[in-house]
């Protein structure tokens, strides 16, 4: 036999770490945990248990948090937040020192991790510890630079924060440091399944003396997650299931309350013919089976081009062959336990209950260990290409030409990640953009760092963990908005006087249109004298405007520069007009309207500015590669404008313009025929047909609707906020975004509202 032969056919010996140090730390608290409250632990009360999925062995008793612990947390967290906020050097140098601590407590923490998860070593001790380590350190320097970067941003308060059992730790870092960065408290709750290295964390933060109450940890199931959500916290962040976040989106709707919410995926994984087939085939070994699967960015729907399909089956059907799954604590093992038997069970019922296409498995051990699977021959309507399984099982099938590879890509309610491998860097950057997702691998996957925004569109949720982006998540904008004075409108009595009709009418797909429900309403000015009508939008204008919206997506695909001189233009026109509009103003309101309308004229100026200047960044990061975080338009946005006649329209759809967005606005309830006469500006402007589209009539008949369809993208409210529960409670449909506030902010408040941010990991350098 040659060294050649006995390196080729050598197995792996076991090559097990110790438990012994995370276990003497357990039985250092006599394996029973209280919460940690206002930087105590509580005397526990062993409600429920933890258990090493590898083994089923107990580690330890956990208590499930009463809603006076619920209470007593959320008190110390507000009690802790104002003078946490104050300095943000002094919240670096605990950021600092709590990444410091994790990092001398690393392996503890790793092994811990481990025995209550069921990832393999080599993961928690590689990827989960060492990125929640990384996360500490940036976001260290967040805090520092706070004062001077973001010098019109404050804290929102107090967050609550649930989280998932499937990056434990790494979860509740990518959660903590960014709240405690821009001035938070917090309480989070880690998932039932795995709170011991959040306890474990809880003791490092009362080891480098971190003030009492600005970190919390409360232990137990969902029941007490739903505690939280009702608590008196300003912001949620949720990690989880789609499912459980449209019940945490219900929950707060009209409540005021900030969210943020990272769900599921069904991310897919493209391999086109030119491929580098077998750096494809090994980065699906990180896209499927790291961590077994149960990864929400999961690589977890193939696509392989149809010329090299049988090839890159073969290929990946051999790998799978090598992967070695069992304990967990050994570290050649690449696949682990599955997190709970529940979990197992719920994986092995999705195969078993498939009967389309060919399955290949290799094997497992005994015990709650689910062996690597791939599917192949699906469809892409198949249950299984559809379904997030959240296991160790790859879906596939095969498609022929790139346009087509999109359009499969883009199957799916969600929009979380995408993988991409061609050596071909025109094709790789020319579908990228196409992908619908927030974050796009190209010759790479599952990247990730606390550089560069993570998060998703669709039902993948909103909102961005990590880098510049993600901070906007945890801070708003200095000074409590005003809320609107009420405005009602004017009474009269009788029609018009003029015979011919002077009806506005509703403004769709670039041509004027009658209600759909043929009812329109007389507007009154100041002494009751009759000014016109406008026509009342109903569901089904609402429902033309979305359609029309959706056929000028070409609009998105524009340049910044087109699109500034289409505002420009606007300007232009508004301007040319700018007495009579000044005129309509008074009549309407019995107040001058000058003022308002060269307020108009300069917002179009400022977004037509901002139109090629809102660019994106290009985030380091510490691989061998860069992240391009690239600014998209987030879609269709329905909006409920603000009272005032004229500029609480523009101030609506130039934002959403600048960024490449269609906009349908219900304008002004009270004074809608400022709105109506800026038709005329729109379709003399270049304005292509369904950019914009103008409604009227009552907004409370639309508000709804508009928070339900599926397919408007967000939805901004600067109407009345009793319409505010109405949206936020429909939106958890298709989980769109929702803007809800008194007026439209800041230009670049609004910008960021105008766009999603997509993260393009490429390889660049050395
Ligand atoms: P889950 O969404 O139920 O649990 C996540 C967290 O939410 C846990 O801390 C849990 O206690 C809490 N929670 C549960 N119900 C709640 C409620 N009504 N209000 C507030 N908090 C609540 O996820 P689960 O049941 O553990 O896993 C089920 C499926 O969810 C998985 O098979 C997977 O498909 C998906 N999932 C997705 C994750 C992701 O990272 N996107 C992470 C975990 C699960």
């Amino acid at each position: 036999m040659t060294v050649k032969n006995i390196l080729e056919t050598m197995d792996y010996g076991p090559a097990p770490e110790s438990a012994s140090e995370a276990m003497a730390w357990l039985d250092s608290k006599n394996r029973q945990f209280g919460h940690f409250i206002d930087g105590e632990f509580t005397k526990p009360t062993q409600d429920f248990t933890s258990k090493n999925p590898a083994t089923g062995e107990v580690l330890a008793g956990l208590s499930q948090a009463r809603p006076e612990d619920v209470d007593a947390a959320v008190s110390a967290a507000r009690k802790a937040q104002k003078s946490w906020e104050k300095s943000g050097h002094t919240r670096a140098k605990y950021l600092y020192a709590l990444a410091r601590a994790l990092q001398k407590h690393s392996r503890l923490f790793a092994v811990l991790e481990t025995l209550d998860n069921g990832k393999p070593i080599r993961e928690s001790r590689d990827i989960d510890i060492s990125l929640a380590q990384r996360h500490f350190y940036h976001h260290a320097g967040f805090a520092q630079l706070m004062e001077t970067e973001l010098p019109d941003r404050e804290p929102l308060g107090v967050c609550g924060q649930i989280i998932p059992w499937n990056f434990p730790l790494l979860m509740l870092a990518w959660k903590i440091a960014p709240a405690l960065a821009m001035g938070n408290t917090v309480v989070l709750k880690p998932a039932e399944y795995t709170s011991l290295t959040a306890l474990l964390f809880a003791e490092i933060c009362d080891q480098v003396g971190l003030p009492k109450g600005v970190v919390n940890i409360i232990t137990g199931d969902g029941a007490v997650g739903e505690m939280i959500t009702a608590s008196d916290v300003d912001k949620l962040a949720f990690t989880g299931s789609t499912e459980v976040g449209r019940i945490i989106r219900k929950a707060t709707a009209g409540s005021g309350k900030a969210l943020s919410l990272e769900l599921g995926g069904k991310s897919p994984y493209i391999v086109f013919d030119d491929a580098d087939l077998d750096s494809a085939v090994e980065g699906l070994v990180d896209a499927i089976w790291f961590n077994q699967g149960q990864v929400c960015c999961a690589g977890s729907r193939l696509l392989v081009q149809e010329g090299v399909a049988n090839t890159f089956y073969t290929k990946l059907k051999s790998r799978m062959d090598g992967l070695r799954i069992g304990d967990p604590l050994d570290k050649c093992i690449d696949v682990g336990a599955i997190v709970d038997p529940i979990q197992r069970a719920t994986i092995a019922d999705m195969v078993a209950t498939n009967d389309e296409g060919e399955t290949y498995q290799t094997t497992a051990p005994e015990g709650c260990f689910y062996p690597p699977t791939l599917i192949t021959g699906l469809t892409t309507s198949s249950k299984l290409m559809q379904e997030e399984i959240f296991g160790p099982v790859l879906v596939s099938t095969t498609f022929r030409t790139p346009a087509e590879a999109v359009a499969m890509a883009n199957d799916t309610r969600y929009g979380l990640a995408a993988t991409v491998w061609t050596e071909n860097i025109n094709l790789a950057l020319d579908v990228a953009p196409k992908l619908v997702s927030g974050i796009v691998w190209v010759n790479s996957t599952n990247l990730m760092d606390a550089a560069a925004g993570f998060g998703g569109v669709r039902e993948s949720g909103f909102g961005r963990e990590g880098g510049w982006e993600g901070l906007s998540g945890y801070s708003k904008l200095k000074g409590t908005p005003k809320p609107a004075k009420p405005v009602t409108a004017f009474e009269g009595k009788g029609g018009l006087s003029d015979p011919i009709d002077r009806t506005a009418k509703l403004y769709i797909g670039g041509k004027q249109a009658r209600p759909d429900g043929g009812y329109s309403r007389v507007v009154y000015g100041p002494k009751g004298n009759a000014l016109g009508e406008v026509s009342l939008a109903n569901r089904k204008d609402l429902r033309n405007a979305v359609e029309a919206a959706h056929g000028a997506k070409g609009w998105s695909k524009t340049t910044g520069h087109l699109r500034a001189q289409i505002l420009y233009y606007m300007a232009e026109n508004l301007s040319a007009r700018a007495g009579e509009f000044a005129d309509r103003i008074k009549t309407m309101t019995g107040k001058q309207g000058k003022d308002e309308v060269e307020g108009a004229i300069q917002t179009l100026f400022t977004y037509a500015a901002w139109a090629d200047k809102f660019d994106g960044q290009v985030h380091g990061v510490p691989i061998r590669g860069v992240a391009l975080a690239m600014k998209e338009p987030v879609g269709v946005i329905a909006a409920l404008c603000d009272q005032r006649p004229l500029a609480g329209l523009v101030e609506v759809i130039a934002p959403a313009m600048a960024m490449g967005n269609r906009v349908i606005a219900a304008a002004s309830e009270v004074f809608p025929l400022a709105a109506t006469d800026f038709i005329q500006v729109l379709e003399t402007s270049d304005v292509p047909a369904g950019v914009v589209n103008l409604l009227t009539g009552d907004h409370k008949d639309v508000a709804q609707h508009m928070g339900a369809h599926m397919d408007i993208d967000a939805v901004w409210s600067f109407s009345d906020p009793s319409h505010a529960a109405t949206i936020e409670a429909a939106s958890a449909g298709n989980l769109k975004r929702t803007l809800i506030a008194p007026a439209p902010a800041s230009p670049k408040a609004m910008l960021e509202a105008a766009t999603e941010v997509k993260n393009i990991w490429v390889p660049y350098g050395e």
